[in-house]
């Protein structure tokens, strides 16, 4: 039996948290073989810690056997001690009517805080997810906070985007969804991503081969991907969350499965155009488990530069409105 890792999640009552721990606990994430320990962090609110206690009590009625521990706490000194992963899930959602971004001043904060303390108490090998809205820029904040952990270890989720674009593009094309592959998100979770179509391969030929209608892929493919968290608040009422908790379970699997090719925002460091020190969604493949090198090389013509220029520009105004706090 390996020994367990220890997985702190954020927001563990929340939305998100509900479909996410089960995946966790089931084996889904880290694999059929590999124990966990769950480190649950909520708010401290006493409704937040009423709901997490009964959560808690799911957990241990589900029996999981790769779950051997649970840890409830409102103290992230406690819940993120000798963490290995830090799922950054807790934060506000935004309602209808707004954009991510316009959650930055009260996120932002939180993930500052919290990587603080990360830095301090996390496992050495501590790699840091980071969900919480706007992802990038709140990303960017938490690793700007680092001391001891790489900057390497911070990554945001575009794998939600990266899922959305995938089986978008397999309805148009009328193929199973295993058939799309290369799909990669470029730049900010927002409506500025940008979903590289060029790139992709349905059956092994380039998607554009397969679909031909160039103005439906510029058009309304990229706009259904960019703008699809609000079409789901608009017929939900709530932000997305078991999608949102899938599609981390598929970030975390594919950053410990050596081989795997998918997309991660990552520190850019100036490639593929995006200014170097925003976090933007790019293609990686996983090398050991936990790291990754970005693949770069992939030829951007020019509708696919305009849209990285664009998003390159949301994320550097995000970054530049954050700056004062993170200095
Ligand atoms: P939610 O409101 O249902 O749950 C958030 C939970 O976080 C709450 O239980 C709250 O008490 C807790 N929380 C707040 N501050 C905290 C703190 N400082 N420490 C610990 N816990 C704290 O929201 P949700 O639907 O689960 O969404 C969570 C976040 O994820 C939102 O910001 C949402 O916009 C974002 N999100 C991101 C993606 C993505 O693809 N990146 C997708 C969906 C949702
Ligand atoms: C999503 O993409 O569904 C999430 O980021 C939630 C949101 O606010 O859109």
């Amino acid at each position: 039996m390996k020994t367990p890792i220890r997985v702190a999640v954020t927001g563990a009552a929340g939305q998100i948290g509900y479909s996410l721990l089960f995946r966790i606990a089931s084996g889904a994430m880290f694999g059929p073989d590999q124990p966990v320990i769950l480190q649950l962090i909520e708010a401290p609110i006493e409704k937040a810690l009423k709901a997490l206690e009964g959560v808690a009590m799911e957990l241990d009625d589900c029996a999981f056997p790769l779950l051997k521990g649970i840890v409830q706490t409102s103290d992230p000194a406690v819940g993120f001690k000798d963490a290995n992963w830090c799922l950054l899930v807790g934060a506000k959602p935004r309602g209808p009517g707004m954009e991510r971004a316009d959650l930055l001043k009260d996120n932002g904060a939180i993930f500052i805080g919290q990587s603080k303390i990360i830095d301090a108490v996390a496992a050495d090998d501590a790699r840091i997810a980071v969900v919480g809205n706007p992802a990038n820029t709140n990303c960017m904040i938490a690793a700007s906070q680092a001391k001891r952990l790489p900057v390497e270890r911070f990554t945001a989720m575009v794998r939600l985007d990266q899922n959305r674009a995938q089986t978008q593009l397999a309805k148009k094309a009328g193929v199973d969804l295993t058939a799309v592959k290369d799909i990669f998100i470029y730049g900010n979770h927002s409506p500025t991503m940008f979903p590289a179509f060029a790139h992709a391969t349905i059956n092994g030929a380039p998607a554009t081969s397969v679909i031909t209608d160039s103005a439906w892929l510029q058009g309304p493919f990229c706009e259904t991907v960019g703008k699809r968290g609000a079409a789901i608040i608009a017929a939900r009422g709530l932000s997305s969350a078991a999608s949102a908790a899938n599609a981390l379970v598929d970030h975390v699997r594919s950053l410990v499965t050596p081989g795997a090719i998918h997309s991660v925002a990552v520190k850019s460091e100036g490639r593929y155009g995006f200014d170097a020190n925003v976090w933007a969604g790019m293609p990686v493949r996983t090398t050991t488990p936990g790291s990754y090198e970005v693949i770069e090389g992939y030829a951007m013509d020019d509708f696919a530069k305009s849209k990285i220029a664009a998003t390159n520009k949301e994320l550097a105004e995000e970054r530049a409105f954050v700056t004062s706090m993170i200095s």
